[in-house]
């Protein structure tokens, strides 16, 4: 079974999207077969790989909505280990549509069964939300890789982030893991670049990649060309940053890639057995937001966020847009939060160092 990574962040422009399609070219480039899924509904994965989505002849939306199967919206790419699952902007709308779906944060997960069997790994690049659509591919994916890029308020919203993999955990996927922390737009010639990074390896420590993404033109350009990086120009340090990451999450997943090769030949299941699409499930009451994580992650009471650490660095002139809908709750406080001993259930004031508004509602 391959292994599904999540790319996620609610916060926008950290790099989800370039590590997404990026990531996943790199690991087709190591051979190991890949499929993108792009549920983002601003689509800018699927043009980054050249594919128009207003024109492509299904989507991740038909897949949600339960009207075609993984297999029949993918759709190759120039790399021959490459595929993808396109986005379309109808996908804006998927959430509320989905309301009535019977367990509507599993569709994705149910529908990714088959895709498993054929791809090592499957990246999903998420919208910038903590909405159904991002549920979704919690729930669907083994694990889930963070970009954090390396700016003021790199580290803002990421209690929410943590906390909503945490209620994931209790409700949904308990086996979901991180696989990750990804330092993108890292400018070594900035201080505060290397602050940032400093304080993200001290919170997160080994979690944190040894591969680094460098800020780099060539990454920003390549999308505009319809080519991950690694085609657009592959001597480049955005092609190179890309690769380490791809090696590091191949080296990580060596026993996984192993057991997979073992299963696969012994595996007697069927390859043709029929793909499994989403259900709509009898009507049932609304709920109270399409972006919850589902009717029994009610017992997650909200927490006030703790205080800023002293230490926090001055606030920057203005604060970033963040789009997402804040979830149903704060960042965790007590240390046994997590649960799982990885050391991510406390957001503590090391992460709300770099917070620049304190106390903003929402955060
Ligand atoms: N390593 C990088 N060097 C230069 N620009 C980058 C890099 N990574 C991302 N960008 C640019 O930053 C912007 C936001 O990146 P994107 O991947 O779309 O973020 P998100 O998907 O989180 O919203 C895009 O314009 C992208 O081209
Ligand atoms: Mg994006």
């Amino acid at each position: 079974m391959g292994k599904v990574i999540a790319v996620a962040n609610q916060k926008g422009g950290v790099g989800k999207t370039t590590t997404a399609v990026n990531l996943a070219a790199s690991l087709a480039a190591s051979e190991h077969p890949t499929l993108l899924l792009d549920t983002d509904p601003q689509a800018n994965g699927t043009s980054s790989l050249g594919i128009e989505s207003r024109t492509a002849p299904s989507s991740v939306y038909d897949v949600l909505t339960g009207s075609v199967a993984v297999e029949d919206a993918t759709l190759h790419t120039e790399m021959p280990f490459l595929d993808v699952v396109p986005s379309h902007i109808n996908l804006v709308g998927a959430e509320i549509e989905m309301i009535d779906l019977f367990e509507r944060e599993r569709v994705l997960k149910k529908a990714l069964q088959r895709a498993r069997r054929t791809y090592d790994f499957i990246v999903i690049d998420c919208p910038p939300s903590l909405g159904l659509l991002t549920l979704n591919a919690l729930t669907a994916a083994d694990s889930v890789l963070i970009p954090v890029q390396t700016e003021y308020f790199a580290l803002e919203g990421l209690g929410q982030l943590l906390n909503t993999i945490k209620i994931v955990r209790q409700h949904l996927n308990p086996d979901l893991e991180i696989e990750g922390v990804l330092l993108t737009m890292f400018d070594g010639r900035l201080r505060l670049s290397n602050q940032v990074a400093a304080e993200v390896r001290r919170y997160f420590g080994d979690r944190v990649f040894e591969a680094v993404v460098q800020r780099n033109v060539r990454v920003s350009e390549a999308p505009s060309f319809g080519k991950p990086v690694l085609l657009y120009d592959a001597v480049s340090s955005g092609s190179k940053n890309y690769m380490a990451l791809a090696g590091e999450v191949i080296r990580n997943n060596q026993r996984y890639l192993e057991d997979e090769a073992a299963g696969e030949a012994s595996d007697g299941a069927p390859l043709d057995a029929p793909p499994v699409v989403a259900e709509p499930a009898p009507p049932r009451p609304a709920p109270s937001g399409a972006a919850r994580p589902g009717p029994d992650a009610g017992g997650v009471e909200p927490q006030p966020p703790p205080n800023p650490s002293p230490s926090a660095p001055p606030p920057p002139a203005s604060p970033p847009t963040v789009s997402a809908p804040p979830p149903s709750a704060a960042p965790p406080s007590s240390p046994s939060a997590a649960g799982r001993g990885d050391g991510f259930g406390e957001p503590s004031r090391v992460v709300l160092a770099s917070r620049a508004t304190p106390g903003r509602p929402g955060q």
